[in-house]
Formats: structure tokens, sequence, C-alpha cells
């Protein structure tokens, strides 16, 4: 019987701001799609993993701002930081998608077009709160206060009621329609919670979506009447299209659209299971199989965010031991779809315990004793006692239990199902004492079979975490003298007992060095100084999300501490201001000529709307002199001044007392 071809799988992950640098929370969708796509493939699937950069939008605009660089800039510097750390965590996206590529906006426009062309968006008066300060219409669901008056949640300040004109979309055309596709399909919305969060959301009604705003310039303009720029998740949510050939590869975009599986955190569930399925039933495109809402990682108890100062850096932890175990541990930690708190004690135990100790041992023990026993070479076995098929059946049982588990997103639970079967075969290999069996000649082919099933438990375990951990599956792989890459095993071929006679094994270097927890703690800040524009002011979270109340902001993490030796390498001193002049076309900078005892130099700083330029002249402040050169505006800047920035003010101290020009600052 001719086999049945499995349908393609396409997985995407959200396309994250440039505002922000990643950090474990980002990192976390990244590996699963990644972990997904390296399964879906040893499984016998065509994939396509996307994943890629949101650039538009006010908060991009108002990060630009603050470094008082253009937003395209911008996004350029941060999208940099994506690149690295999905490179240095092993995730191999088939295409990164950024929102500016001229591929997506054209799309872009071309959908919105389409569905203005027929109706699904019309040109109307939104009226709302807003507010003036964050030029920021405030989500519909802050309620009105005793005063009858709303306060924006990001500044503080009292909102005004403003109309604008806007285009919507008919979101209320398409209720029952997306009531009845969640009732047909059970699974579009996974896990099950989240699909009832989404079906009484709707239930209460849908009111047509503003998607265009004209108070920010930076975004897709509308073709046609470029005064209004299109709503960063209208223009978002469409790179799903864009990013396989929307309008563009034909082939491609068949092949692989609709999608298999976004995945998302779920504080974006509103977007993606309401607002895209309508956007997707208005183009008349078929819908995506799932979408599917993990839990947050959660630091101290709160969801990791960068406004809160409780991010985790990933390359702290990358650094010190590769990318591996980071992916592990937070795909065995929790299932797909509930929060977990990250903590280093946590992920140390679980590194130790099933990494160095569960199969690091397996690894060391079975390739020695095959290496000391057997002059390195995989032994022609003896005869199979029950014990011996036992763990070839077991093997094969764990594969089948597995490859169900992984199919089912249940990354977890598939890795326990393997790490049962890792602590099966420790005990086999115990019970069985090789080392013993060694002692005596009569039992050499008694000897050769337990070694032959070690080495067959081995090569089927490296098969089976590959998806998860793809650097050490790929070096048990080599360490048991198999050629070609593990990657390209395919389930459905993978058998327990293909290790090759006679097969040269290497002797292996420890896989996954035990970790001392103090000696890490103690390690930790001479690494965190490293996280990457560590100078980026937070920005308030954009309004309108679905998520549940966050607990109070947690103090920051101790481990921000630096030693003495790091503060010491910055040399910071006196500076005299000899001239100031703005900076053309940048209304918060100026430029300033400095003298610095041995030198003059200029630098650029974002002070010009507290300080006029001739205020500044004859003044002395503290600069870091050593700081790398950096081109803002189109003007270099070699050094940069200190001061306390609220909002959009600045306050440098001053020296009052007589200091020279160049004294240094301890
Ligand atoms: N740009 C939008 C998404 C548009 S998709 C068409 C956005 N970007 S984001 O940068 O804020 O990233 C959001 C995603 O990052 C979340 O949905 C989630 O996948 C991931 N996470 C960010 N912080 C997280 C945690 N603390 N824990 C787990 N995942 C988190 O929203």
């Amino acid at each position: 019987m001719e086999k049945k071809s499995k349908p393609p799988f396409y997985v995407t992950t959200p396309i994250y701001y440039v505002n922000d640098v990643p950090h474990i929370g980002h990192a976390y969708t990244t590996i699963i799609a990644d972990a997904l796509a390296r399964f879906m493939k040893m499984n016998g699937r065509e994939v396509f993993f996307l994943t890629g950069t949101d650039e538009h939008g006010q908060k991009v605009e108002k990060a630009a701002a603050e470094h008082g660089v253009d937003p395209k800039a911008w996004a350029d510097r941060v999208v940099v930081r994506f690149f690295d750390l999905w490179k240095a965590l092993d995730c191999e996206p088939d295409f990164f998608i950024r929102t500016t590529m001229e591929l997506h906006e054209k799309g872009v426009q071309k959908l919105f077009q389409s569905l203005l062309a027929k109706g699904d968006i019309y040109k109307g008066e939104y009226k709302g709160w807003y507010c003036v300060s964050d030029e920021n219409f405030l989500a519909e669901d802050i309620p009105l206060e005793k005063d009858g008056t709303k306060t924006c949640p990001d500044c503080g300040r009292k909102a005004q009621v403003v109309s604008e004109e806007t285009y919507f979309f008919r979101l209320s055309a398409y209720q029952q329609r997306l009531l009845d596709h969640y009732r047909d399909h059970p699974q579009f919305v996974r896990p099950q919670s989240r699909m009832n969060e989404v079906t009484s959301f709707v239930r209460g009604g849908l009111k047509d979506l503003s998607i265009t705003r004209t108070t920010v310039k930076w975004g897709v303009p509308v073709p046609g009447d470029p005064a209004h720029t299109i709503y960063v998740w209208f223009d978002a949510l469409h790179n799903y299209l864009t990013g396989i050939g929307y309008d563009r590869d034909p082939e491609l975009f068949a092949k692989f659209w609709p999608a298999t599986v976004h995945l998302i955190g779920k504080d974006i569930l509103r977007f993606h299971a309401v607002f895209w399925p309508a956007f997707l039933m208005a183009s008349g495109l078929p819908l995506p199989d799932c979408v599917f809402g993990h839990g947050w990682w959660l630091k101290d108890e709160a969801k990791m965010s960068k406004s809160k100062g409780n991010v985790l850096d990933p390359s702290v932890l990358l650094k010190a031991m590769g990318p591996d175990p980071l992916r592990y541990f937070l795909l065995r930690e929790i299932p797909i779809g509930l929060d977990g708190n990250f903590s280093h004690e946590g992920f140390i135990h679980r590194v130790n315990s099933d990494l160095a100790n569960d199969l690091g041992n397996l690894v060391s023990r079975a390739l020695t004793m095959i290496r000391n026993y057997f002059e390195g070479t995989i032994p022609a076995p003896g005869p199979e006692v029950p014990a011996d098929a036992a763990i070839r059946t077991a093997f094969e049982e764990t594969k089948e239990r597995a490859v169900a588990q992984y199919e089912a997103y249940a990354v977890n639970k598939a890795l326990e199902e393997i790490w049962a079967y890792i602590t099966t075969v420790n005990k086999y290999l115990a019970d069985n004492a090789p080392w013993k069996l060694h002692k005596d000649p009569a039992l050499r082919p008694r000897l050769a079979r337990v070694l032959r099933q070690a080495a067959g438990a081995l090569r089927g375990t490296a098969a089976l975490v590959a998806p998860v951990m793809p650097a050490s599956a790929q070096k048990i792989w080599e360490y048991l003298g198999e050629s070609g890459k593990v990657r390209d095993v395919r389930f459905d071929t993978l058998d327990f007992d293909a290790p090759g006679l006679g097969q040269s094994v290497r002797a292996p270097e420890p896989l996954f060095p035990r970790i001392d927890l103090k000696a890490f703690l103690a390690d930790e800040p001479k690494t965190s100084k490293e996280i990457p524009m560590d100078e980026q002011k937070p920005t308030a979270p954009e309004a309108p999300v679905s998520a549940p109340a966050v607990p109070p902001a947690a103090p920051a993490p101790k481990t921000n501490l630096i030693s003495y030796d790091e503060f010491a390498r910055m040399e910071l001193r006196v500076a005299h201001v000899l001239e100031a002049v703005k900076v053309e076309g940048a209304k918060k900078l100026l430029k300033l000529k400095i003298d610095l005892g041995t030198e003059q130099r200029q630098i650029v700083a974002g002070v010009a709307e507290t300080y006029a330029p001739e205020q500044l002249v004859g003044k002395k402040f503290i600069v870091i002199a050593n700081l790398q050169p950096a081109v803002i505006r189109g003007v270099e800047s070699q050094g940069m001044l200190l001061a306390a920035v609220t909002g959009d003010k600045a306050a440098i101290p001053f020296f009052e007392a007589d200091v020279p020009a160049g004294a240094k600052v301890k």
C-alpha cells in the first residue's frame, strides 16, 4: 500500500518588537518553535519556520526618539540582537521577516486595499479617550473614574475625549462566523482554557476595529491616503502571509498556507484568535489550524519584562554552558501553556540532575567501557537474555510515546518519556555490572551484549533528544562513530539495532559539566554587565492586551551588582564645555565641543529640551571618556555626559567647585 504523505508543517512565533532587547521570555517562544520544527522534519514532514521583528508603530518610534536616532536606524541596530541570540540558541528559522521589508509592506498595502474595495474596511470617525502626552488612545476597557474621566495607565495623566478620522475594519460582521469556527474547530485555540476565554470575549460582542492612526507616523502608509498609517497590529499579523511568499511566491505560499500553528504568549491571544482569523475571513483565506497560547516565564512571581526590570538575559547562561541546557530546561520544566517561575537554583538543579547525572553519565560510562573492554569498537553481541530484549522493547515503546507527545506539542511529556528510558538504561547497566562481567573471560559474550544494548539505547536516545538539544545529540552521535547528521534521522526508520558492529567509538568529553550553584551565582555579576544595551530606558507597554492583572513590579535583582574592577574600567572625567549648538532636525540633541584637559572632543547629548545651547557653554560636568564612539543622527559622539533623566527632562549635575578640565572622577 502506498504511504500517505504527511502534510507540510508551518510554525510561526510572534514577531518581536524592536523597542526592547530579547530576553528569556522571547527566547522561550522561539525555542519551542525551533524544537517543533526540528522534530517535524525528523518525523517526515516538510517544514517552514518563520520568526522576525515588528519594527513599526509607536513603541519603536518612541524608543528610537529616546536614543536620538531615526526608527529604521534603531531597528537596524536592535534586530542584530535577535539574529545573534537565535544563532547562539541554535534556532534556525527558514526566514526572518522584518516588517520594514518592502515585500512585507507591499503585501500589507495590497491586503488593506482589497478589504477597502470590498467594504470590509471603511473610513469613519473614532472617538475615544486620548492621552495628549503619550499621543495615544487609551484601551477601551480602562474604566471611567468617579469624576467621569479616565487616566492614562502609562503616564498617569488625565486623558481627554478626542475624535479622529480613521479607517475601521468591520469586525462586528464576523462575530457569528468566528463563533461557528471555534465550535467546529475545537483545536483552533489551545490550550482549552484559552479557547474558553476567547469564546466568551467574542460572545460579549465585537465592535469594529480602528486600524489606522494619524498620530503615528512610523508605519505603512494607507495606499492613496498617506496621512493615515496602518495600525501596527494589522501590519504585524500579516507577516504570517508575507513571510511565506504571499503575492510573491505562489508555490511556497500554496504549500505552507494555512499555518499549522501560531505559537504566541497568552498576552497576545485576542489579536491572534479574534482579529487575525477575522482579517483572514475577510480576505477569503483559509484559517490556521491552531493558535497556541503558551504561558509566561516569571521572575520573582512577576512576568519577565524590561519595564519591570526583572528580565533575565539568556546570554549570561549561554556563555556559561551553551544553548542545550537552557533549551532543555525551558522545554522540560513546564507544559507549553502554563506559567513557570525561573530561578537559577531550579535551572542548575535540573541541569545537574537530568543532564550531568542521568544522560551525561550514561554517555560517558557506556562509551568508556566500550573503549576499555573492546578497544573502542562496538562489539558483536552474544545471545540475548530477557533483560536485554526488554531494553529494546522499552526503546520502541519510548519512541512511540515520545513521538506522539512531540506531535501533540507536549514537549515536556516527550522529554519525561525519554528520561524515564534513560533511567531504565542506567539501571540495566547497574544491574548487569559490565565491570564485573569484564573480570571473567567466560562472560565476554554477555559483556558484549550488554554494551551493544547500551550503544543501541544511546543512539536512539540521541535521535529522540535531537529536536531539543541539537548540539549535544550530534556529539553523542559522533562519539558512537556514526557519520552524518543525527538531524537527518527519520523516526519511522530509527532502529534500535542499527549501530554498526565494529564501528569505532570516540572518547567522549563531558557533555554537561556539573555546575556548582554557589560558584555560578558568585560569578554571575561579572557576566550580567554584558546585558546588551542596558542603557535603554523602559518603554510603556501598548495598552489593549487581554492579559490578566500582573503583580506589582518586583525589586531589581541583586544579581545586577557590578564589581569594583568593572566600575574602575569606566573612565569618568570632568569636561569643560567650549561650544554648544543644536543638531539640525533633532529636537532633543545638542552637539557639544568639550575640553578634557589633554584633548578636545565632540559629544552629542539628548538634553536640548531642558538646556539651551548657550546655557551650557562654560559649564563643567562628568563624561564617560572611554565609551565607544557612536554616530547619532549623522554626528559623531566621542563620549557621553551623565544626567538624571525623567520623561523628556534631563538634569545635568554641574561642578560648583573649580575643578580642572580632564580631572578624574572616582
Ligand atoms: N510585536 C508583538 C507581536 C506581533 S505578532 C504578529 C509583540 N511583541 S513582543 O516583543 O512584545 O513579544 C511578545 C512575545 O514574546 C509574547 O507573545 C511571547 O511569545 C514572548 N514573551 C515575552 N515575554 C515573555 C515572558 N516573560 N514569558 C514567555 N514569553 C514571553 O507582542
